[in-house]
Parts: structure tokens; C-alpha cells; sequence
């Protein structure tokens, strides 16, 4: 039917909610995907609680899905168990101002790559003695390689033609050392593309104080930097309900809301589905639906700057559906 199945996640709290509100979006659109939605609650398995095997199959099979809000149940997050399974080493994290939603701030523009699969989330961690506890930050050639790789393929598509390797190679210089030097590498592969590094810390300071400079470039850094920076500059932009996020690996790619799964609202259809909306942009620029994407993203721009049609979170008293129904109207 010259369509293409996407996976989709709804998963808990008001996921459920902002994934309809895209679904009606999408019909609206008319965007050629149809959805084969799964839920990844852990079920037990020869006595091992696991992912269950038909939403594997399905983002195998699919290669693209749309994650909504995952709640961390259990000591492993499934939203960590994800990327692994799918091996999506790189997680790319935009952060545009929104006109029509105030900050101090209005020409916030970065991306920033986040190495997906190791560092300080390698899981690798144990009591050495009474009182001692030793987690160990994993960082290999290859991880470092690869993600470095995939940020220089991207600021030559997008144009940023820039890459900044952040780090703290001033204190980690085993570990961050070895993460600059594989970025150094592949930066020679890269002649018309300009490569440098800074200081996480300095980059913070920077960004907090002017983050336009940051709009040339793009970011690319080990997993837990690439975190806690990327919270940084949502808040920026006015927070994580704003903010698209994208998990991208060679046999699959998950996009994703990276914002909670809000239980004091769920249910209540008052929940705002930008985030996942915008991620699902992402995914649709991957999967080369540009059109759609620009088409979807003018008329959710619109919908805020206009600022009458808005949920509580950005300061305007409409519920999901209105909302939703704002966008729809301006498509
Ligand atoms: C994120 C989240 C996750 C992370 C949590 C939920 C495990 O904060 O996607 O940034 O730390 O990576
Ligand atoms: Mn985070």
C-alpha cells in the first residue's frame, strides 16, 4: 500500500495520550506510515525478566520506531535496555528556540551527539570494600570511532560543517584521551568539515552566557556528558516537553521523548505531545519524508507562537486534543 510500518511505543503514564495526538497529526498530514504499536513491559522469561520478543521483532523488522515515555521500573532502566539491544550508538539531541515560548534566552540552536552505548552507563560497578564502591567508565576505540563518525556525516549533511569533541581529557586522560584521539582520526577523513575541542565545563559556562556561537557546530561527546549537557541546553529552550531526541544505530533507530511519564496528569488529556512530535520529525527526515516533516513542524511552531491553543506546561490552558486540533487546523 506503499506505506511503511513504523513501530511505535506508547508506553506508560501520558505516553499513551501524546502518542494519539501524533497518530491524528500524522492521518491529518496524510504521512505514509502506518503504525504496529508494541509495549516493551518487561515480561519473565525462563525466570529472566526481558523485553518482550514481538516488540523486538517488530523495531528489527521495522528498523524505525517511535518511543513515547518509558517509567524506569526495576534497577536496569528500559530505556537503557533499549539502546543496547539495538546497539543505537549514537543519540542526537537538538535544541532550537521555540518563538512564542520565552526564555532568557532566544537563539539557542545546538546539537549535540551523545556516545549511546558505554561510559559510566556500561553497568560495571562493585563494592570493593566495606565503604568503597568502584563504577568503571568504559570507553573503547571503537564506540568513540563510531559515534565520531556519525557526527561528522551529520554536520556535513546538516550544513553545521563544525565539530566540537567536548570532554574532560584534562583530568580523564586515559579515557577521554583515547575518546580525542579517535575523534582526531576520523577528523582526517573529514577535510572540509572543522574539528575542535573544549572543555565540558568551559562549554557550559559558554553556552549559559551566549549559546548563539553554539549554532555553527555540532557536539559530540561520551554518554554521560552528552546527558546532563543536553538537559542543560532544554532548559534553555524551556525543558525537556520541548525537546526531540533521536537513538541511531545501523540495523535500527528509536526516537524518542526523553521528558517523564508525568503521573499527576495521566489520563486527564492534558499532557503536551511536542516533544514527541518533534522527535517524530526526526524520524521522518531520517526516513527522507521531508516534506511531511517541514509541513507538520510550521504548523506545531505556528500553534505555540500564537500561544492561544497551548497545554498548562507552556503557560496556555488547552488540553491535548485542543491542542492537537490547533495543529491539524494548520497543516
Ligand atoms: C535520557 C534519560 C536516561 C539517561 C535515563 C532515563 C536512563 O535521562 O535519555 O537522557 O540517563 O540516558
Ligand atoms: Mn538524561
Amino acid at each position: 500500500n506503499g506505506k511503511y510500518t513504523v513501530t511505535l511505543i506508547p508506553g506508560d503514564g501520558i505516553g499513551p495520550e501524546i502518542s494519539e495526538s501524533v497518530k491524528t497529526i500524522y492521518d491529518a498530514a496524510k504521512v505514509p506510515i502506518q503504525w504496529e504499536e508494541v509495549s516493551v513491559t518487561p515480561v519473565l522469561k525462563g525466570g529472566k525478566t526481558v523485553i518482550p520478543d514481538q516488540a523486538i521483532q517488530s523495531v528489527r523488522k521495522n528498523t524505525v520506531a517511535l518511543k513515547a515515555v518509558l517509567v524506569g521500573k526495576g534497577h536496569v532502566s528500559l530505556n537503557l535496555t533499549l539502546r543496547r539491544t539495538f546497539n543505537l550508538f549514537a543519540n542526537v539531541r537538538p535544541c532550537l528556540s521555540i518563538q512564542g515560548y520565552k526564555t532568557p534566552y532566544d537563539d539557542v540552536n545546538t546539537v549535540l551527539i551523545r556516545e549511546n552505548t558505554e561510559g559510566e552507563y556500561s553497568g560495571i560497578e562493585h563494592e570493593v570494600v566495606d565503604g568503597v564502591v568502584q563504577s568503571i567508565k568504559l570507553i573503547t576505540w571503537d564506540a568513540s570511532e563510531r559515534v565520531s563518525r556519525y557526527a561528522f556525516h551529520y554536520a556535513r549533511a546538516s550544513g553545521r560543517n563544525r565539530v566540537t569533541a567536548v570532554h574532560k581529557a584534562n583530568i580523564m586522560k586515559m579515557s577521554d584521551g583515547m575518546f580525542l584521539s579517535a575523534c582526531r582520526e576520523v577528523a582526517k577523513e573529514f577535510p572540509d568539515v572543522i574539528y575542535d575541542e573544549d572543555l565540558l565545563d568551559r562549554v557550559c559556562l559558554q553556552i549559559t552566557q551566549n549559546p548563539k556561537p553554539f549554532g555553527d557546530r555540532v557536539m559530540v561527546m561520551p554518554n554521560l556528558y552528552g546527558d546532563i549537557l543536553s538537559d542543560m541546553c532544554a532548559g534553555l529552550i524551556g525543558g525537556l516537553g520541548l525537546t526531540p531526541s533521536g537513538n541511531i544505530g545501523r540495523d535500527a533507530s528509536i526516537f524518542e521523548a526523553v521528558h517523564g511519564s508525568a503521573p499527576d496528569i495521566a489520563g486527564k488529556g492534558l499532557a503536551n505531545p511536542t516533544a514527541l512530535l518533534l522527535s517524530s520529525l526526526m524520524m521522518l527526515r531520517h526516513m527522507n519524508l521531508n516534506e511531511h516533516a517541514d509541513k507538520i513542524e510550521k504548523a506545531t511552531l505556528g500553534t505555540i507562537a500564537e500561544g492561544k491553543t497551548i497545554t498548562g506546561d507552556l503557560g496556555g490552558r488547552a488540553s491535548t486534543k485542543e491542542y492537537t486540533a490547533a495543529i491539524v487546523a494548520k497543516l
